[in-house]
C-alpha cells in the first residue's frame, strides 16, 4: 500500500466535490456564498472528510455515496475554525496560508459564513442518496460531535481555562470534546454510510478517541515548534491567550511520548475488525509526526 498516494487521491476526491458548494454568483448574497466558498477551499488537510470515505470503504461501501456525508464534516470543521479565529475567540488573521474569513469579509459576514455552513452541512447529509437510515444517523453523529456536548462545549471549556493553570484532566476534556468529538463523528459517519458491524463502531471509537486527543496535543506541539509559514497558521496563538496546553504543562519530549502512546493505542484499535486496516494505521502514524 502506498499511504500518501492513497490519502492524496482521497483528499482530491473531497476537494474536487468541495469545489462544487457554494459557488453560485448570482444571488443577491453573494458576498456571504463567496465567503464561505472562501474558506472551506482556502486549503487544508481534509482528515475527517479522508477519514469518512476511509471507514466506509474499510467497511466495504460506497465511497462515492458517502462523499456528501464527508463534505458536510469539512462544512462544520471549517465552521468552526472561522468561528474560532474572530477576534472575539482566538483573533488570528492567517488560517490555511491565507487571511482568515473575517480579515477578508469582515467580522458580521464571517459570523454568517459560520452559521450557514454549519446548517449547509445538514442540508447535505439530509439530501444526499444514501438511505435513510443512513442519512438519520450521520445528521445525528454530527449534531453530537458539533453541539454541546463536542465542539461548542470543548470551545466554551477552552476560553474560560484562558489565564488559568489547568490540570491534565481538564485538558483531556476540552480536547476530547472541541477535537476528538469531530475525529470520533468522521469515523463513525464512514461506518454508518458502510453499513458496518457494531464491533467496528466499538473499534473506532477507540481509534478515534486517541487519534483525536493525539492530535490536538501535536497542534499544541505545533503552536510552540512550528512556524506560520509551515503551519499555516499563527503560531504562538495558546500562549499569547493565556491557554494551558499539553506543550505548557508537560513540554515537549512528554507530549511526544504521548501521542505515540495514543497512536500505538489507536494502530492497535483497528487491526482486527476492518479490510483496510493498513491504511488506517499508516493515517494515525502519519498524524503522529505531522509538520502542519
Ligand atoms: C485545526 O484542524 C483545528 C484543530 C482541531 C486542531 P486541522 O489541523 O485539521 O486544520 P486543517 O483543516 O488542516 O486546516
Ligand atoms: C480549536 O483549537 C479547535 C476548534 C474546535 C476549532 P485551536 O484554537 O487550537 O485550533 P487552531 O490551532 O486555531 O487551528
Ligand atoms: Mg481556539
Ligand atoms: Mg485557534
Ligand atoms: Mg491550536
Amino acid at each position: 500500500m502506498d499511504f500518501q498516494k492513497e490519502y492524496n487521491q482521497k483528499k482530491a476526491m473531497v476537494d474536487a466535490a468541495l469545489e462544487q458548494y457554494f459557488n453560485d454568483p448570482t444571488k443577491p448574497y453573494a458576498r456571504l456564498t463567496e465567503s464561505m466558498h472562501y474558506s472551506l477551499t482556502a486549503g487544508g488537510k481534509r482528515l475527517r472528510p479522508v477519514l469518512v470515505l476511509s471507514f466506509c470503504e474499510a467497511c466495504g461501501g460506497d465511497v462515492e455515496a458517502a462523499l456528501p456525508v464527508a463534505c458536510a464534516l469539512e462544512m462544520v470543521h471549517t465552521y468552526s475554525l472561522i468561528h474560532d479565529d474572530l477576534p472575539c475567540m482566538d483573533n488570528d488573521d492567517l488560517r490555511r496560508g491565507k487571511p482568515t474569513n473575517h480579515v477578508i469579509y469582515g467580522e458580521c459576514t464571517a459570523t454568517l459564513a459560520g452559521d450557514a455552513l454549519q446548517a449547509e452541512a445538514f442540508r447535505a447529509i439530509l439530501e444526499s442518496k444514501l438511505p435513510v437510515a443512513a442519512r438519520a444517523e450521520c445528521a445525528r453523529l454530527l449534531a453530537e460531535a458539533a453541539g454541546i456536548d463536542g465542539i461548542c462545549g470543548g470551545q466554551q471549556l477552552d476560553m474560560e481555562g484562558d489565564g488559568k493553570q489547568l490540570t491534565r484532566n481538564q485538558l483531556i476534556e476540552i480536547h476530547t470534546r472541541k477535537t476528538a468529538a469531530m475525529i470520533r463523528a468522521a469515523c463513525l459517519m464512514g461506518i454508518a454510510c458502510g453499513n458496518g458491524s457494531e464491533a467496528q463502531i466499538q473499534a473506532a471509537e477507540t481509534y478515534a478517541q486517541a487519534v483525536g486527543l493525539a492530535f490536538q496535543i501535536r497542534d499544541d506541539m505545533l503552536d510552540v515548534i512550528s512556524t506560520d509559514a509551515e503551519l499555516g497558521k499563527p503560531i504562538g496563538s495558546d500562549a499569547q491567550e493565556g491557554k494551558t496546553t499539553f506543550m505548557s504543562l508537560l513540554g515537549q519530549a512528554a507530549c511526544e511520548q504521548e501521542i505515540h502512546d495514543l497512536t500505538d493505542q489507536a494502530v492497535q484499535a483497528v487491526a482486527s475488525e476492518f479490510s483496510n486496516a493498513a491504511f488506517l494505521q499508516a493515517l494515525a502514524r502519519s498524524l503522529e509526526t505531522r509538520r502542519s
